[in-house]
Parts: structure tokens; sequence; C-alpha cells
């Protein structure tokens, strides 16, 4: 396999395995480029590509950013809280107008779920999903995916524990997806007021206990509270879930195993996560955040090669 087989990247859901595989081998060229003097290649200097983000984003957005600049693309920055969505212009008309500029893909972060699907159906430019509400991010699956098989060298049967906030985040879902269609065993854990309901139809374990959770696990991937999309009280305070369901060295250190730690950020410290865990040896969260510019540059580079068939 030489190409992607979708003109987007929406979701890991309809990603084959071969397609994961062949963004992977493609990110680790890239991630050699990338340790050069000169960190840049002209595979998309034939490319216009438009950030269009309708969310907060701090590592995504960067990263998406400087995986174009290092691919030679033209860019382009949209920020709704900057842009006339504020003067009422539907969400199809400003991507319209964005792409009569001749732009030919779009990143986009959006807090419904399915707007980058509801664009690539009415525009022929390639979509990435960038995040969409509580549903996917795609790219962030696969840069935690690639970190994990950079360190264990294979994610086959490796037990991952998702720890937090389910219930709000689109990292856990795209995860999910990645690391089963990879083979790993998969288990979500946290508050059962922060686990939706129909994750047990995606054949996940289920844990309340931590501790336990970090009993089992090679890899603990945690997630942030989602404090901006917290609707109704889902738990009693912050001081309170971060006494259950933190992780903190006095925890680790009584479970005496040697567990990878993984966050997509950004981190609250001291509430899902302590610094003193972010922060050590078993902590993989920078490369999680170097190995996004490889991952993306590989996810752009190849939808790229569609276009020009
Ligand atoms: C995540 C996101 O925005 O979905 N962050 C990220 O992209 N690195 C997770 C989060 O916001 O907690």
């Amino acid at each position: 396999m030489e190409k992607l087989l979708s003109k987007d990247l929406l979701g890991i859901k309809d990603l084959t395995v071969e397609e994961m595989n062949l963004i992977f081998e493609t990110a680790d060229k890239f991630k050699e480029v990338l340790q050069r003097p000169i960190k840049k290649v002209p595979s998309l200097r034939h490319m216009t590509i438009a950030n269009v983000f309708f969310e907060n984003s701090t590592r995504t957005k960067l990263s998406f950013e400087l995986a174009q600049k290092r691919l030679s693309a033209d860019i382009i920055n949209f920020s709704s809280s900057l842009s006339s969505i504020k003067k009422g212009e539907s969400l199809l008309d400003t991507i319209n107008n964005i792409l009569v500029m001749k732009v030919d893909m779009i990143v986009m972060r959006h807090p419904d779920p399915g707007a980058p699907h509801f664009i690539s159906k009415n525009i022929k430019a390639s979509v990435i999903n960038a995040g969409d509400g509580t549903h996917e991010h795609p790219t962030q699956a696969l840069l935690d995916s690639y970190t994990i098989k950079e360190r264990l060298g294979n994610i086959k049967n490796k037990k991952i524990a998702i720890i937090g906030d389910i219930l709000h985040s689109r990292v856990a879902i795209s995860n999910i997806y990645a690391l089963q269609k990879l083979g790993a065993k998969v288990m979500i854990c946290g508050p059962s007021t922060l686990i939706p309901k129909h994750i047990s139809s995606l054949n996940v374990l289920i844990e309340n206990n931590v501790e336990n959770a970090l009993r089992w696990c090679n890899v603990a991937n945690v997630l942030r509270i989602q404090l901006e999309r917290q609707g109704s009280n889902k738990f009693p305070s912050l001081r309170e879930y971060s006494q259950y369901f933190g992780i903190n060295k006095k925890l680790l250190d009584k479970i005496d195993r040697d567990i990878i730690i993984m966050h997509p950020g950004p981190i609250n410290r001291g509430v899902e996560i302590s610094s003193d865990i972010a922060d050590s040896n078993n902590s993989l969260i920078l490369e999680q955040v170097e190995n996004g510019v490889a991952i993306r540059m590989a996810v752009m580079y190849l939808l790229s090669l569609n276009k020009l068939q």
C-alpha cells in the first residue's frame, strides 16, 4: 500500500491497519528529516492548507502548522473567535470562501461532533479532523500509538489503560479504535459518571478503581478533566477527583511496576497527574508532542498524493 484510501482523515474508525502502518512508516522517514540541520523538504510546495480552528488549541495547532512548514506548504490560519462566524456566517459559507482562494486541504477543529464530516461531503479538498467535539481526534491517536510502538517495539497484546474523563474525550474514542486495530487490550478507568454507557459496545474492559487499572496495564494514558465540557456536576470537586483518580508517585511506588505514563495535554497538574509523575523518566508526554509533528507530516503528505493523481 502506498496511499491512503480516502481523500480525508476524519477518524480512526474508518482507517485500516494497513493505512495506519503506512502512516507510521512515513512518519519514521519524516522523523529522520526532523533530526537534520535543515528540517525541511519540498514535498507540499504545490499545496495550500488552511488551519480552521473553532475551538482552542495549543499543541495540535502548532504541531499541524510546524508540520506544514517542514513540508514547504503555503498556509493560512483561521480562528473562529476573530472571524465573521461571529457576524452570523454559516460554517459551509466560511469554508467555501476559504476554498475559492485555491486552498487544497483543510485542517479543522470544531466543538460539534461530525462538523468535519459534513464539510468533507460538500467540498473536493481534503479534510483532516483535528478534533470534533467529543467524537474523534485521529492524529492524536496515531501519534499516541506511534509513541507506544516506538517505546515498546510492538502494540500487539500490550495492555493500555485510558484513565480519566472518558465521557468528554475524543482522544479516548480515537485511541480505543487505534489500539484495538493494532491488537492491544484496552481498559477504560474513571468514575462511573465519566464513563459513557455506550463504551461497553466497544469491547473494552471497564474499571472504576485506578489502582486496579495500574496493576493491570503496561501503559497508562491519562486524560484531562475537560472542565469546559462538564454540563452537570459529574464529581464532587477536583480535590476529590484527584484523591481517588489522580496518578501520583505514592500510588505508583505502592504498585511497584514499570508503567509508561502518557497524556495528550494540556495537563491539569495536581488533578489527574502529579508533577513528579508527569516529569518522570516513565513519562512519554514530551515524546508524544515531538512525534506529533512527524505523524502530521505523514498524514498530510499521504493525503496530498491523492490530489496529484
Ligand atoms: C486534547 C484535545 O483537544 O482533544 N488535546 C490535544 O489535542 N492535545 C485533549 C484535551 O483537550 O484534554
